[in-house]
């Protein structure tokens, strides 16, 4: 079976690594990350607590996270909405890329699956059960982790629903639903998060937006709003704190469950032109490895991600 190469600090591209990753995401074994975007300062210790946490043995004094510097090749990474879609795509790219991922979701039956996959590849997981429109959830599925991690590296406030209508048909429940994940969802992750990562002095919020928080288009004002507000969001949690990176991710179509409820017509519609341009969700999770392996200086703000066929849409 494929291992986690992180014992060569990172320096050097590990041959296990780069199949470990084509095995997770189905891509080419040629694209795994590239060495020298991880500094590695205590790689040798990391790697022997990543270890540590696969086969549940004690961690030693020096490998315990708070012990630990911030910036390496292992990061603990929590992603919400994390059981279809990009979330899940983002939970296999970011373990293929050796980071503990720790996902969240209510079908829990759906992430003990991807839980599996990554862990039949070598990679290092777990999952919690998570309802993002509850405060309380979300602070036990963030506070979990901490504990038994020692800090919460980044959060991927990804979860999110779309059900569109014209307005004048007046679904407010569709209105509600979107306003209580897509928005109060992200907060609440902010609202969990960004205390402990205040107190370790570093941490990423990386909030899945949407190309539809950069325009209106009829049926999708309610989405918009939503999305629009999640980068208003994320500029200030990145204008407030200097030691904290924030990305926004914005997509266009891709290839999820995410067309469901909502008006029927509508709908009908929105699946026509996914069939035509949605992307991979590789498109996206590549993306968000791209920037969780930034350097700690250096914060993605924001990445716009579309098929070039959506020019002619
Ligand atoms: N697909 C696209 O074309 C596209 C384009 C732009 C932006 N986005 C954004 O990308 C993100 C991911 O969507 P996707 O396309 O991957 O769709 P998806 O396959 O439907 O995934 C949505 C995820 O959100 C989770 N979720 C929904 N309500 C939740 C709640 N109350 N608590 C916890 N998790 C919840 C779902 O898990 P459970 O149902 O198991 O809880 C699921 O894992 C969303 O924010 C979406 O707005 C998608």
């Amino acid at each position: 079976m494929a291992q986690l190469d992180l014992g060569s600090g990172g320096l050097t591209p590990s041959p296990h690594r780069v199949t470990l990753r084509a095995r997770l995401d189905g891509t080419r074994p040629d694209r795994a990350v590239h060495p020298d975007r991880n500094q590695v300062k205590d790689g040798p210790r990391r790697n022997e607590a990543v270890d540590a946490r696969r086969t549940g043995r004690p961690l030693e004094n020096d490998e315990k996270p708070e012990k630990r510097m911030t910036t390496s090749t292992s990061k603990i990474v929590l992603v919400t909405g994390a059981s279809s879609g990009i979330g899940a795509a983002t939970a296999r790219a970011l373990a293929g890329a050796g980071h503990h991922v720790v996902l969240g979701a209510r079908r829990v039956d759906r992430l003990a699956e991807v839980v599996d996959d990554i862990k039949a590849a070598g990679g290092s997981a777990e999952y919690s059960e998570l309802d993002v429109t509850s405060l309380d959830s979300m602070k036990t599925f963030v506070s979990t982790a901490h504990e038994r991690h020692g800090r919460i590296d980044v959060l991927v406030n990804n979860a999110g629903v779309m059900p569109l209508s014209p307005l004048i048909m007046e679904r407010t429940d569709d209105w509600d639903q979107m306003i209580d994940v897509n928005v109060r969802g992200v907060l609440h992750g902010i609202a969990a998060a960004l205390p402990l990562m205040k107190a370790q002095g570093s941490g990423h919020f990386i909030n899945i937006a949407s190309t539809l928080g950069h325009e209106v288009v009829p049926t999708a004002a309610v989405y918009s709003a939503t999305k629009y507000a999640v980068r208003a969001i994320s500029e200030g949690v990145r204008k407030e704190n200097s030691d904290i990176r924030v990305s926004i991710v914005s997509p266009s179509f891709v290839e999820s469950e995410l067309i469901q409820g909502g008006d029927p017509g509508t709908m009908a519609w929105v699946q026509g032109l996914a069939d035509k341009l949605a992307l991979p969700t590789t498109a996206v999770s590549d993306a968000i490895v791209y920037a969780v392996n930034q350097p700690d200086h250096v914060d993605v703000n924001e990445l716009v991600i579309r098929s070039v066929l959506d020019a002619a849409a």
